[in-house]
């Protein structure tokens, strides 16, 4: 008997929600869930330039960064890669090499790292946006063009969270405005569109090597890749104070405004030796993170990223949409619900959070000047209506599904979810009852 009522409280405890006091659905230290994996071998790597050298990539005879350059060419299949210091480096000098200066606009998505719309403004020029489409949360070609002027020199669209964007579309707008189109690839590592890498779609390719994003190194670095051989002369160039590409020793004569945007060796060989894994850790991925989203796919109420026809996703970040009016609430729950289920999920053990708190076009930065605050905030609502949404509305998963053993901690959370969608009543009640801060507020706090 005491064995039954012990089983009983024990089931009973597995059901309630952890918010109210029942388990955990995944408990503390899981395995798996590491991000970046190190391996004997990268350790290896870093300290054959710490014990060899050379430290700095300006040193003649440096051999980390080209070997990490033309392996990363070879990998997106570009004939040339330039190594620099960060993934916001990589997208400055990128627009620069184009050609980017003071009074020319370029095209960014309104929701995306504040890095997308920095480089351009440290380039001289200014960032205007386009609204996301729901589901990619990529740029929308209609809305990019929508952005486009007079002064419009350059579509800077990001591959967010790992999808290429639509650059059929965009190319097209480019084409017929004849400028240049810079991908910002920083989370799309290995992601294809009809066949070709990202980093391969537009006349410039910007990757991150931050050690969260999927090919990481242990600092900070950046990649750009490009077919264009003028383009990555000037880029070698701009790299290192404007000088010309050391063909003997350098001259240090500086032929361009520029400044030391070189990446370090040991961060070179870290990434390289990482990169020998790459292919595997993204195969090895994919079940897992397929698996856990099909079993979301299932929940009434959540959307799970939309992949067109096509494309590949290197699964940087997951952004899952719930969705208010398919579970019973109003558009103004939307804070709420999301509120709700972050609270009852990382209760549950799964790490969700929001990525990208406000839009980009609403931050003090990135405003129109000739705007009061509210007039501003108010455009932003009607003009990004998606990126607004997305924001207020979606939760993310970060990171650690990027180890490629996640798998069975990916299925402990899909669990949670289901857990948490068996006490949808709760949480209807607690969106309508707790009004949670949206981007308004958030830029308000900032
Ligand atoms: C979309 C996007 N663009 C640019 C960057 C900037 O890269 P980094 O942090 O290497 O400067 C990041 C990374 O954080 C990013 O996610």
């Amino acid at each position: 008997m005491a064995e039954t009522t012990h089983t009983a409280t024990r089931t009973l405890r597995t059901a309630e929600l952890a918010l109210l006091g029942g388990d955990r659905t995944v408990p503390k230290d899981s395995d798996g869930g590491t991000w970046p994996v190190v391996t004997a071998d990268d350790e290896r790597a870093v300290l054959r330039v710490l014990r060899d050298g050379p430290l700095n990539a300006a040193s003649p005879g440096e051999p980390e960064i080209g070997r990490l350059e033309a392996a990363w060419a070879e990998a997106t299949g570009t004939r040339h890669c330039v190594a620099v210091a960060s993934g916001t480096v990589a997208l400055h000098l990128a627009l620069r090499g184009c050609g980017i200066g003071p009074g020319d606009e370029v095209v960014v998505p309104a929701l995306t790292m504040n890095a997308t719309a920095h480089a351009v403004h440290a380039a001289g020029g200014t960032a205007v946006f386009g609204d996301i489409e729901p589901g990619t949360y990529n740029l929308d070609p209609r809305s990019a063009a929508a952005a486009t002027g007079p002064r419009t020199a350059a579509l800077l669209p990001v591959h967010l969270h790992g999808l290429p964007a639509d650059m059929p579309a965009l190319r097209r707008l480019a084409e017929r405005l004849d400028v240049p189109v810079v991908e910002d690839a920083a989370q799309a590592h290995g992601a294809r569109l009809e066949g070709r890498r990202a980093g391969a779609l537009g006349t410039a390719g910007c990757f991150s090597l931050h050690p969260h994003k999927n090919l990481p190194t242990c600092g900070e670095g950046g990649l750009i890749t490009t077919d264009d051989d003028e383009l990555h002369e000037r880029l070698v160039s701009l790299r290192n104070f404007g000088e010309r590409a050391p063909v003997g020793a350098r001259t240090y004569i500086s032929h361009h405004a520029a400044f030391n945007a070189r990446m370090a060796p040991v961060a070179a060989a870290f990434t390289h030796s990482q990169l020998a894994r790459f292919d595997d850790y993204a195969r090895r991925r994919e079940p897992g993170i397929r698996a856990f989203l099909d079993r979301l796919a299932q929940l009434p109420g959540l959307g799970v990223p939309r992949i067109p026809a096509g494309r590949t996703h290197a699964w940087h970040i997951l952004r899952l949409m719930p969705q208010p009016e398919a579970l019973g609430l109003g558009p103004e729950h939307r804070t709420g619900l999301r509120a709700a289920l972050h609270r009852a999920l990382r209760a549950e053990g799964v790490p969700v959070s929001q990525y990208q708190v406000a839009p980009l076009p609403a931050h003090p930065a990135f405003r129109p000047a000739d705007m009061t605050e509210a007039d501003a905030l108010d455009w932003v609502a009607e003009r990004f209506p998606v990126t607004t949404a997305v924001v207020d509305g979606s939760l993310c998963l970060q990171r650690r599904h990027l180890d490629p053993a996640a798998g069975p901690l990916l299925a402990g959370y899909a669990d949670a979810f289901e857990k948490v969608w068996r006490h949808l009543d709760l949480i209807r009640q607690m969106a309508r009852s707790r009004p949670a801060p949206g981007w308004r507020d958030a830029l308000r706090k900032g």
